[in-house]
């Protein structure tokens, strides 16, 4: 069955607005657990904007399930990482200017620097994904760079689909694109999963890929958790995922 990570990022966003201690992350981790989350996710990025280095520490020592670490191959973050030990860390590019992770890391371009990261935070024990847009030569780098797991960043297949539609031809290569980086990354034994952008309306297709272990979902999630709660926020989209599934 596929997996639902949950991305609570912006639980932080909003405690943040005001530098209060609410809302808690760690409550909301625990009620995104009782949803159905199978992972709680959360990105520390070099501008504090949202999650805080407290907040990774007492997830850690919180959670039931595991913690994925999203991060930037940056030396200070490496090392928190090697300190705190979550069970995943996925390598994202982080821009400070942006709104949110704009495309997915150019891991051949970079391999000599990311071999080493790789190795450390392995050597630590945790699992290692990087998170790459659908392109077979990038899958092939994660291979080498000895990543155990890449996650696809899904951002085009959730616009195309948004702005185009099911039938658009930029929907279609995208679904092509993400097909085919998929089957090469289970080829080479790497653990496959993706996320962003990916809502209650555009879940059902990506359910589709065959081969995927786990979504990682946010915006989505603790947008509409905003107006029916945050555990049954959660429960609908494990439940759509878990349909999903079902469908072929
Ligand atoms: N996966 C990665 C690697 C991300 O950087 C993000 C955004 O922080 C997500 C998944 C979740 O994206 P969204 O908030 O659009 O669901």
């Amino acid at each position: 069955m596929i997996k639902l990570g949950v991305n609570i990022d912006h639980i932080a966003t909003i405690r943040q607005a005001r530098k209060e201690g609410f809302p808690s992350i760690i409550e909301a981790a625990a009620i995104c657990e009782k949803g159905g989350a199978d992972s709680i996710t959360v990105h520390l990025r070099e501008d504090r904007r949202h999650i805080q280095d407290k907040d990774i520490y007492d997830l850690r020592k919180s959670l039931r399930t595991k913690l994925n670490l999203e991060m930037a191959a940056s030396e200070e973050i490496v090392k928190i990482a090697l300190d705190v030990k979550p069970n995943f860390v996925c390598i994202v590019p982080e821009k400070r200017q942006e709104l949110t992770t704009e495309g997915g890391l150019d891991v051949e371009n970079q391999k000599n620097k990311l071999v080493g990261i790789v190795d450390r935070l392995k050597k630590a024990g945790i699992i290692v994904s990087m998170f790459i847009d659908a392109n077979v030569e990038q899958v092939l780098a994660c291979n080498e760079i000895k990543a155990d797991a890449i996650e696809i960043h899904t951002g085009k297949y959730a616009r195309f689909l948004k702005e185009n539609g099911s039938n658009s031809s930029d929907f279609k290569e995208e679904i092509k694109r993400i097909s085919k980086a998929s089957q090469e990354a289970i080829k080479k034994g790497l653990i496959l999963n993706a996320g962003h952008g990916l809502d209650y309306d555009n879940i059902k297709q990506i359910c589709e890929i065959s081969g995927m272990n786990e979504f990682n979902i946010g915006f989505s999630i603790i947008a509409r958790s905003v107006f029916i709660g945050l555990e049954t926020a959660v429960k609908n989209m494990k439940e759509l995922i878990v349909r999903g599934l079902c469908s072929y």
